[in-house]
């Protein structure tokens, strides 16, 4: 069956114009092919074989490996240019052929300038500064020998006990198409020959972010309606971006484990989608087929793995022993795999390296680094103000923030206050200390000496030590105001750190309880990679920002937050449950047949808490406050295949200038198949002055009203549609729209 999930996509199109380049790295170059056919017919099988393994790090075995040309890349660690291009030398230089290596790194926000983790760069719902903040990154990459990169990760995340929810764009697959598209755009900029430019690899293909239960690795389940819907169309949008490759997930999916599904692999990546990229597996996943119980031993693993469509096996010197290296040659001499199938995998592998240029500038330019460097004070300002974007306000009761410049006295606390870490979050492997400016460090410059600063940090993490209490509550008696940095350590998120209890560590919640008893105001201030449980935040302390984890800038960030320098514009990328029974919980829900009323016992409801969520996706405060006129429409009858505009008047109410970011939500109101409540199709963020109005406008197209029928093929059907906009997923005014035959 072909379905076509290009809806998304033209819409996104439409929305975003990434420099004209929507369709790059869909279809092969003829000179590229030219080149690739030449390399090819004279490569033994045992070379190509070669193309499809990659190794992790460098010794002198591994050295040898690739002097006997059975590498085709590697991922190499932050190793750096000279090391680089010496282990290139060897590959170019001696070897038969010299096919160039490509040098493979997880560099996921950040390689030397650390920005925000991704899910913190969604909550910026800032798509140009983001595909810029990549930029950076492809140039410190590239200018070290790491021309490929592991991101972005753009699996769509709903259950925020799952760790990796820190590493991707939260939990809607328009936003997450938006952030997909932007950095892979940023990635690999105009073309992928450019020196500062590095291969994009979307991960991991596909519905990683479905494992039951939230807990890493696990199995996903979905029905095909939903894998279209939710999880494919950030990788559709991610390659029509011209991503180069992509990354086979570990997980089973509907029974198929993802790095050996053919239906994922073949049938919708190549033949629907007609993408000619590299897909390479995720660390050992063919490996793993055997723990899956899918393969027998790993010659069986090689044969499904390849079968299905995994061009390189990540790992091939893996401990557990080799899928590929030392099978694929005799499955082909048993005639299993046809030396067609191999040459189409080395094809897609030489592909992306003659499109990074890599067969012409196999070394990393030294002079050309140098001549284009950019400068310490750009990428510092590109990552301040990203930083300050991805802060989002969740509680501000009576204006408390932000703190005047007139107050005599801070207590500072908690367990992230000095520190140079913890808040550069996950996946931050070159990050320097001495890069990262901690919370401390931040208030201290932005204050004058007129304001005493008394940082006391009163507990660890997460142990059972409260012997610094006491100092702690001293100091909040003595001081105006009480800043408590609080969340988990760096570690606490990320990959194969699921949790089943989304609580503020309780040495911290108890020792922030203690020191509320000290009846002075509170602003928390969180690190954290995903969504907690912070009801007894919420309920206690006046004013709450939501930090995550924000890198190099973090303290100059949080400091401009905290005295007004910059108003908070930040919105969550993914709801805040109350407790974790709710979960999963997301906006984007389904009406069921009997939707929540209070008055009715037998409908959709829990008996021991409320159905919402305690922060609802999109929501996020400022220091300012807008108003929405209603929305104006014109034209509120079209045919399907018409496109309409909406236009909503935002007025900046308050005293601060402030940015909004205007949410257009659209429900299908009766459909062929049910849909969710609402779908968040389009948002605009807007500047404004006080006492300034601004027009946001939208127009809505086919794609925009399209949904998938009962045969999964997208079809406008007729009928009213209700167009929201508003601030958040909740506070939104509504009109509607018809489709006539
Ligand atoms: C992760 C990937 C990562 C790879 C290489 C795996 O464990 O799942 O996201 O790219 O390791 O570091």
């Amino acid at each position: 069956m072909r379905k076509i999930l290009l809806f998304p996509l033209m819409f996104l199109a439409a929305l975003i114009s990434f420099s004209g380049s929507f369709n790059r790295g869909i279809n092969a170059d003829d000179k590229i092919e030219k080149r690739i056919d030449s390399v090819l017919v004279k490569m033994t099988l045992d070379e190509k074989i070669g193309q499809l393994i990659q190794i992790v790090g460098m010794d002198t075995a591994k050295e040898k490996l690739i002097r006997n040309e059975q590498i085709g890349s590697v991922l190499i660690g932050l190793r750096g240019r000279a090391e680089c291009n010496r282990i290139q030398r060897i590959a170019v230089e001696e070897t038969r052929l010299g096919i160039p290596l490509l040098f493979a790194n997880d560099i996921i926000h950040g390689y030397h300038t650390i920005f925000p983790v991704p899910l913190a760069e969604a909550s910026s719902w800032n798509p140009e500064l983001v595909k810029e903040s990549c930029r950076i990154s492809a140039f410190e990459s590239a200018s070290e020998g790491t021309r490929w990169t592991y991101a972005p990760m753009v699996d769509i995340a709903r259950d925020p006990r799952w760790g990796r929810i820190v590493e991707g764009s939260g939990e809607d697959p328009y936003l997450g198409s938006i952030f997909a598209a932007a950095r892979v755009e940023g990635f690999q900029g105009n073309s992928l020959d450019e020196k500062a430019s590095i291969a994009a690899c979307p991960k991991h293909y596909v519905a990683y972010g479905g494992a039951e239960g939230g807990r890493d690795y696990n199995t996903v389940d979905i029905s095909e309606r939903t894998l279209r819907e939710i999880y494919l169309p950030p990788f559709h949008a991610a390659l029509q971006s011209g991503a180069a490759s992509i990354m086979s997930a570990f997980n089973d999916l509907n029974g198929i484990p993802a790095s050996a599904n053919h239906f994922t692999l073949t049938e919708i990546l190549r033949n629907e989608w007609n993408w000619d990229g590299v897909v390479i597996s995720d660390y050992n996943a063919v490996g793993e087929l055997i723990r899956h119980r899918f393969a027998r031993d790993m010659k069986e693993a090689a044969l499904r793995g390849f079968k299905a469509g995994v061009d390189i096996d990540m790992v091939g010197d893996s401990i557990d022993g080799n899928p590929y290296a030392p099978n694929l040659k005799n499955l082909v001499a048993e005639g299993k795999i046809s030396e067609e199938d191999i040459d189409n995998s080395v094809r897609n592998v030489l592909r992306m390296k003659f499109r990074l240029g890599l067969f012409d500038n196999p070394y990393t330019d030294t002079l050309y680094f140098k001549g284009n460097n950019l400068s310490k004070n750009y990428k510092d300002s590109i990552a301040l103000k990203l930083a300050e974007e991805s802060i989002v306000l969740l509680k501000n009761e009576n204006n408390l923030l932000p703190i005047s410049r007139d107050i005599k006295r801070i207590a500072l606390i908690g367990p992230f206050a000095d520190d140079n870490s913890n808040p550069t979050g996950p996946w931050a492997g070159g990050y320097k200390q001495e890069n990262v400016i901690s919370v401390l460090e931040g208030l201290k410059k932005s204050v004058n000496s007129g304001i005493l600063i008394d940082f006391v940090k009163g507990c660890n993490v997460d142990d059972s030590d409260y012997t610094g209490f006491d100092a702690a509550i001293k100091a909040a008696r003595k001081a105006d105001v009480v800043i408590f940095t609080a969340g988990e350590s760096r570690w606490m998120s990320g990959e194969a750190e699921s949790k089943t209890d989304l609580n503020i560590p309780s040495v911290q919640q108890e020792l922030i309880n203690r020191i509320q008893a000290a009846g002075k105001p509170i602003i928390v201030v969180l690190m954290n990679g995903r969504p907690l449980t912070i009801n007894r935040i919420s309920e206690n302390i006046p004013a709450i920002i939501e930090a995550w984890y924000l890198g190099n800038q973090t303290g100059n960030a949080i400091a401009r937050v905290i005295f007004g320098d910059y108003n908070p514009s930040g919105k969550l990328p993914v709801t805040f449950p109350r407790s974790t029974g709710q979960i999963p919980l997301y906006y984007y829900h389904k009406s069921t047949g009997r939707p929540f009323d209070k008055e009715d016992k037998y409908t959709s409801k829990y008996t021991d808490s409320p159905n919402t969520p305690l922060y609802p996706f999109g929501y996020g405060l400022s220091y300012t406050t807008f108003s929405y006129d209603p929305i104006a429409v014109s034209k509120n009858r079209i045919k399907k295949d018409e496109s309409t505009k909406v236009f909503v008047k935002v007025k900046n109410t308050g005293k601060y200038a402030g940015q909004e970011v205007v949410q257009l939500y659209i429900r299908d109101d009766f459909a062929s198949v049910t849909r969710p409540v609402e779908e968040l199709k389009g948002f605009k963020k807007i500047n404004l002055m006080p006492g300034e109005t601004k027009q946001a406008e939208f127009e809505i197209t086919p794609d925009m009203l399209s949904i998938l029928d009962l045969n999964l093929e997208p079809v406008v059907e007729p009928g009213k549609f209700t167009i929201y906009i508003g601030s958040n997923s909740v506070d939104l005014i509504s009109t509607s729209i018809e489709i006539v035959e």
